[in-house]
């Protein structure tokens, strides 16, 4: 039974593959793959090809004229093969003798040895031209936001040196301005990966790597470790907020606010998270400015909450920035992130919702 059902599928096969519709529509599958593919990028969140920052612009630059070349390559090869198919095929009155046997064409040689050896070399410069570009340190005489980017297991950390901020997950920057990123990890190697703004950057223990990019436009930009680190490797996003240059929401406003010490806790259940802080575990690892400060920040030492309640999400990107789930997570990391270490200390339901309260505040 199983015999026959593959030797009749094997049969219909074989009459679809030697149709003649089938040869001249085979080489066109690709095409209608690559425009399927096409239609699903536009609009998402890391679509590499709508560029919103210069290291972004220069990839997706590259990717259009790699794709314009490889494309008329792709249609003159595959219809001199169809054209070979149609022409060459075996003709109904064949009497069965052989066409007339050639060997080599000297001139047909030259041309497609010469032909494909200009391509790749005129693409191999301008690419290698590109690679220096991006790599360009930014001049010294312009505004530069200075970040030094920690990986560490499962989130970011962020330092403003210049300014002495220190934040996570979530990387404020102004439009127009350049960046110059100083990318290192606490443990293994990860890689800093904002699609829409530039290319992506391995962060390797002992090393730094620096990033330069200018976004282009205000907005907000996911991205993610693009390094397989572990656990929650998955669940190890960014965000990059792009503040206008002036206004209320500029990247000056946030950076002033940044810089004060945490706000007092003004409700009961605040004050009673603030004790919960101070003397449940928490303040061991995580630094409120104004509360408690860390002398040292050391591998196991988890993100700064100063101004935590003014972030937009947790746990890098994991879940939306809110009481409900700030005490979901203090209560028990691990069901919300595989493999978290940030300690389960045990809370009751009362202290996650007060310290939960008390962290919502901290804007
Ligand atoms: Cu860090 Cu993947």
């Amino acid at each position: 039974m199983f015999r026959k059902t593959t030797n009749k599928l094997s049969d219909w096969m074989t009459s679809l593959s030697s149709s003649r519709a089938c040869k001249i529509l085979a080489p066109l599958a690709p095409i209608a793959f690559a425009l399927l593919l096409s239609a699903c990028s536009s609009g998402h969140p890391r679509d590499t090809l709508n560029p919103a920052g210069d290291g972004a612009e220069v990839s997706a630059w590259f990717f259009w004229l790699y794709m314009i070349i490889d494309s008329v390559i792709f249609v003159v090869v595959l219809g001199a093969l169809a054209v070979a198919i149609m022409k060459f095929s075996k003709k109904k009155d064949d009497d069965g003798s052989l066409p007339p046997q050639s060997h080599g064409n000297m001139k047909l040689e030259i041309i497609w040895t010469v032909i494909p050896t200009l391509i790749v070399l005129v693409l191999g410069v301008i690419t290698i031209g590109g690679v220096f570009k991006l790599a360009e340190k930014p001049a010294e005489e312009q505004k530069i936001i200075d970040i030094e980017v920690t990986g560490k297991q499962w989130w970011w950390e962020f330092d403003y040196t210049k300014e002495r901020i220190t934040t996570a997950n979530e990387m404020h920057v102004e439009a127009g301005t350049q960046v110059a990123l100083h990318l290192t990890s606490a443990d293994v190697i990860h890689a800093f990966w904002v699609p829409r703004i530039s290319g992506k950057r391995d962060a390797t223990p002992g090393r730094s790597y620096p990033l330069y990019f200018k976004p282009f436009e205000a907005g907000e930009f996911v991205g993610q470790c693009a390094e397989l680190c572990g656990a929650s490797h998955a669940r190890m996003g960014i965000k990059m907020i792009v503040h206008p240059a002036e206004g209320p929401d500029s990247y000056d406003a946030w950076v002033k606010n940044q810089q004060t010490v945490a706000l007092a806790p003004k409700t009961d259940l605040q004050k009673a998270g603030k004790k919960v802080f101070e003397t449940k575990g928490c303040a061991a690892c995580h630094t409120i400015k104004g509360v408690k400060e860390l002398a040292t920040r050391s591998r196991s030492t988890g993100p700064d909450l100063t101004h935590v309640g003014a972030r937009t999400t947790i746990a890098a990107l994991a879940l939306k920035n809110n009481e409900e789930n700030l005490a979901k997570w203090v209560k028990n990391p691990q069901a919300v992130k595989e493999a978290a270490l940030m300690t389960n200390l045990n809370l009751s339901d009362t202290d996650s919702k007060a310290v939960a309260a008390y962290l919502f505040s901290l804007k």
